[in-house]
This record gives C-alpha cells, structure tokens and sequence, in this order.
C-alpha cells in the first residue's frame, strides 16, 4: 500500500470511492465527493492523500481550516476519510489517518477536530472535548485532538463546502 498526496489524475477514481464509500452510511448526506470538490475548487483542500493499492486507488482523506469560536486558530478539520467497501477493514483508513495527522504536524497543524464514530477514533488519540461544540453535532461524535497547545473553545465552523446540497 502506497499512501501520497493526490494528483489531477485521482480526482474521478476520489469521487467515485466517495461516492460508493458512502451509498449506505446512516448519518450521510451522500454528499461526501462534493465537499471535497467544493474544497478543491475553493483551494481550501490543505492537505488530500489517496491510498493506492497494486496501483489502484483505493481510499482518500482530506483536511481543510476550521474556524473555532469565529477564528482561525490554526486547527484543521479531518474530513471525509473513505475507503472503497471491496477493501475496508485491511488497515488502509488506519494508514490515512495516520500519515494524514503526520502531514497535518508538519504543516504546523494546531490541533485536529472530527465528527465521526466513537468506535473508530479514539485510537489514533481523538477524544471528546467539552470546550468544543458544533452546531446540530451530537457532542458524542465531535472529537478533537490537540497537536500543539490547548484545545481552543468555542463553536466549531467547517468551510461551506461542506454544507453543499444539504
Ligand atoms: C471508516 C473507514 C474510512 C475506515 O477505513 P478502513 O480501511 O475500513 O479501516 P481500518 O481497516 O483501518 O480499520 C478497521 C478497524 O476499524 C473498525 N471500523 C472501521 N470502520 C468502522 C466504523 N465505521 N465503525 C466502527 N468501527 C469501524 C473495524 O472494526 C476495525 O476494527 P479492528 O481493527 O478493531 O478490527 C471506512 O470504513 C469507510 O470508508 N467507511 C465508510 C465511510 C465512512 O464512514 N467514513 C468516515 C465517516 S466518520
């Protein structure tokens, strides 16, 4: 498995691994591939890698600025993350997540804020943080983790790309 930034040529085999990752998720928009090509087109995607697998492209993950309480404070937010149905569970989300955290530490990342299943993040460290919230997020889902400095506290703003279609 290969994991690396992704280039012009991934973006339809993203969508369509979005896409599919997506189709029976209960808490989705199916809106995923949207988002991340409201991202793209906005130059606000800061850091999208794919996971290759035998030279297909298989998984991606995307981090883009969030704002906490209305200012930028340096945290990014870790979304969406997919993985192909036909290869999940083979450790490539684990691999996303984390050479996505490294890049993200070494563009200088503050901190990292999700929203996502309480079975899946806690073991790359994110954990819930009272001194967050996000609007119409459940505070059971919204997860955080400090890379340098305290957890800031406030409301939780992603870009509007990724309120596109809802
Ligand atoms: C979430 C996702 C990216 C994980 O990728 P993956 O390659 O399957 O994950 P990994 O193989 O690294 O990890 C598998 C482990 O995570 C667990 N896991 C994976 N997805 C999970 C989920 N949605 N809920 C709970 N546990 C999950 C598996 O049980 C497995 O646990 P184990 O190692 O203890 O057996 C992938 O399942 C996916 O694309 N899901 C659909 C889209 C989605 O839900 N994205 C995240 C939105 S928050």
């Amino acid at each position: 498995m290969l994991i690396r930034p992704e280039t012009t040529g991934d973006h339809e085999s993203i969508r369509e691994i979005l896409i599919a990752a997506f189709a029976n998720h209960p808490y989705s928009h199916q809106t995923e591939h949207l988002i991340v090509e409201g991202l793209r087109a906005g130059d606000a995607l800061l850091v999208s890698l794919v996971a290759e697998v035998d030279g297909r492209v298989v998984g991606q993950i995307a981090f883009s600025r969030v704002e906490i309480g209305g200012k930028d404070c340096g945290w990014l937010g870790l979304g969406p993350i997919a993985v192909l149905p036909s290869h999940q569970r083979q450790g490539i989300g684990k691999a996303l997540v984390n050479e996505g955290l490294s890049a993200i530490r070494s563009l200088g990342a503050k901190g990292c804020v999700l929203v996502g299943d309480p079975a899946y993040y806690p073991r790359f460290g994110f954990r819930n943080n009272p001194a967050l919230q996000m609007e119409g997020v459940p505070p059971e889902v919204l997860f955080c983790l400090p890379l340098d400095g305290d957890v800031p506290e406030g409301t939780v703003t992603h870009h509007p790309a990724f309120f596109v279609g809802h």
